[in-house]
């Protein structure tokens, strides 16, 4: 240790970065996190999960009151929208945990070096005019915003994920250009405040990834509440004049090319790995063709010494996977069993309802052998019925000959809460059987996973 500064040197201090420090603090080893923002916590924190969850959660309360749902229940208001306040509780929400993050990195004694880092040699980076050496280095740097060729990001106009989290004033007229996650929930978000949106999604499908009954489904109840959609479409350009914008956009197949006027364009067409300026040459390392750095099962990179968790190496671009690879690249560098099932990792999109997932969808799943499934509607669950929540349904997929759940997917108001039980269940092996008959508390969502896994074999008893 003599010549080391530290045992462990994080690179990016997102929730990957970040718990890998803690964990590695925890288990007595010298660490030390490099983190080039003013606050720690990552994309996640500042810019991604939390403050676009603060604005999903405000928004969902207008909606409901301006778009008859508290009516419904006799509660008559009319909202009047105060965007600042709005804003104020997301930058608050993200101050308090950002600021957590610092407090229990010296709770943990893991001390925050401020700045860039840049590998000079396989052990050691330079962060400002400070050469740090360490016998472990994690890269936790994560990924940033994939620009779309010949279109500007002036996040006035034009804007991606952080911009479109920030907008000054409720546009008239949004375009969200991809139908994926960040689309779909920022594109909700202003909807629900006033604005007219569109999304042009490339593909047949938004929510590529996901199950097709959920994406086709999901497509249904989001077009119900005034989302527009343009499917099998391709933005071919976009020109800015003042403060509006006119998109080009064309069939995927090719045909007649058509205008939209927009005067916000938020561009969610996917995030990309963060390695530029790691000089990782100077380590010996370099990346795949997708930019992500390659890792064996234990998350060490090709280079002794040196790991990688999070966004930047290959897998879903999410926090708690970050999070999971966070804790076990620690535990593995101080010798013990750091693992993170890949196959049990749930998806959420925290729309309205939310969309939600774990495991093989079904055309995955018979792409590999016979299954059984089964399905059970959101309508034919006391509790969402009561609560005016209709929308939905939820479906367990199984293997024909062995029973084992292979994936669980559902779309529910709290379909992000009932699928933990769900990605628990799979982490032990189980069979629909056994949460068919595992009893449930009643009247609660999640009876509705209980019902789906009884109909894998016909037996549901509320439809
Ligand atoms: P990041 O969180 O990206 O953190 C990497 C950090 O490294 C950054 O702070 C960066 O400044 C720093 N860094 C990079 N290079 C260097 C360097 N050379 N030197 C020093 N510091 C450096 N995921 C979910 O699971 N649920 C959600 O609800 C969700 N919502 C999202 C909403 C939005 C709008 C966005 C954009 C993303 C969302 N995500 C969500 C994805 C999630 O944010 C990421 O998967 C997660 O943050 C990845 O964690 P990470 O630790 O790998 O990297
Ligand atoms: P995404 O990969 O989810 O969706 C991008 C969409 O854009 C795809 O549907 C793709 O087909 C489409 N697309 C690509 N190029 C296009 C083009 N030129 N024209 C039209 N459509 C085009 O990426 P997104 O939404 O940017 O999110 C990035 C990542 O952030 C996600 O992969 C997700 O992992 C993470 N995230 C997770 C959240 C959550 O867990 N709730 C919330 C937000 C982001």
């Amino acid at each position: 240790m003599a010549d080391y500064d530290f045992d462990v040197l994080v690179i990016g201090s997102g929730p990957g970065g970040y718990v890998a420090a803690i964990r590695a603090a925890q288990l007595g080893l010298k660490t030390g996190c490099v983190e080039s923002r003013e606050t720690l916590g990552g994309t996640c924190l500042n810019v991604g999960c939390i403050p676009s969850k603060a604005m999903l959660h405000a928004s969902e309360f207008y909606d409901h009151a301006a778009n008859g749902m508290m009516a419904k229940m006799g509660i008559k208001v009319t909202p009047e929208l105060d965007l600042d306040t709005m804003h104020g509780q997301r930058k608050d929400a993200v101050k308090q945990l950002t600021g957590g993050i610092e407090f229990l990195f010296k709770k943990n004694k893991v001390e925050w070096i401020k700045g860039h880092a840049a590998f000079t040699a396989a052990d050691t980076v330079q962060v400002g005019d400070r050469s740090v050496r360490a016998k472990n280095i994690v890269i936790a740097t994560g990924s940033s915003v994939t620009p779309l060729p010949g279109v500007e990001i002036d996040q006035k106009v034009v804007v991606d994920s952080t911009g479109a989290l920030e907008l000054p004033k409720v546009p008239e007229q949004m375009v969200v250009i991809g139908g994926g996650v960040i689309g779909l929930e920022l594109g909700s978000v202003w909807r629900r405040l006033g604005a007219k949106v569109t999304v042009v999604e490339f593909l047949d499908q938004i929510l590529p990834g996901f199950d097709g009954e959920v994406r086709k489904e999901s497509n249904k109840i989001l077009k119900k509440q005034g989302l527009e959609f343009k499917l099998s479409t391709k933005v071919t350009g976009v020109t800015v004049k003042g403060d509006k914008a006119t998109l080009t956009v064309e069939p995927a197949a090719g045909g007649a090319a058509e205008t939209i006027e927009a005067d916000t364009v938020l561009v969610s067409i996917g995030r990309k790995p963060n390695t530029d300026g790691l000089a990782l040459d100077k380590a010996g390392l370099g990346t795949n063709q997708r930019g992500q750095i390659e890792i064996d099962h234990d998350f060490r990179t090709s280079v002794p010494g040196i790991w990688a968790i999070g966004d930047v190496v290959p897998g879903p671009m999410l926090a708690h996977k970050a999070e999971d690879e966070g804790i076990a690249v620690a535990e593995n560098i101080a010798g013990q069993h750091g693992i993170v099932n890949h196959d049990v990792i749930p998806s959420v999109v925290y729309t309205w309802p939310e969309i939600a997932g774990v495991g093989l969808t079904e055309e995955a799943a018979k792409e590999r052998g016979e299954v059984k499934v089964g399905k059970f509607p959101m309508l034919a669950n006391s509790r969402a019925k009561t609560n005016h929540e209709p929308d939905g349904f939820v479906k367990v997929i199984a293997d024909a000959k062995t029973d084992r759940v292979l994936g669980v997917w559902c779309i529910a108001s709290v379909a992000g809460t009932m699928i933990a039980q769900a990605a628990q269940a799979m982490e032990f092996g189980a069979t629909s059987e056994d949460i068919a008959y595992t009893c449930h508390a009643h009247p609660t969502h999640s009876e509705a996973i209980k019902e789906a896994a009884m109909a894998v074999t016909g037996k549901p008893i509320h439809v």
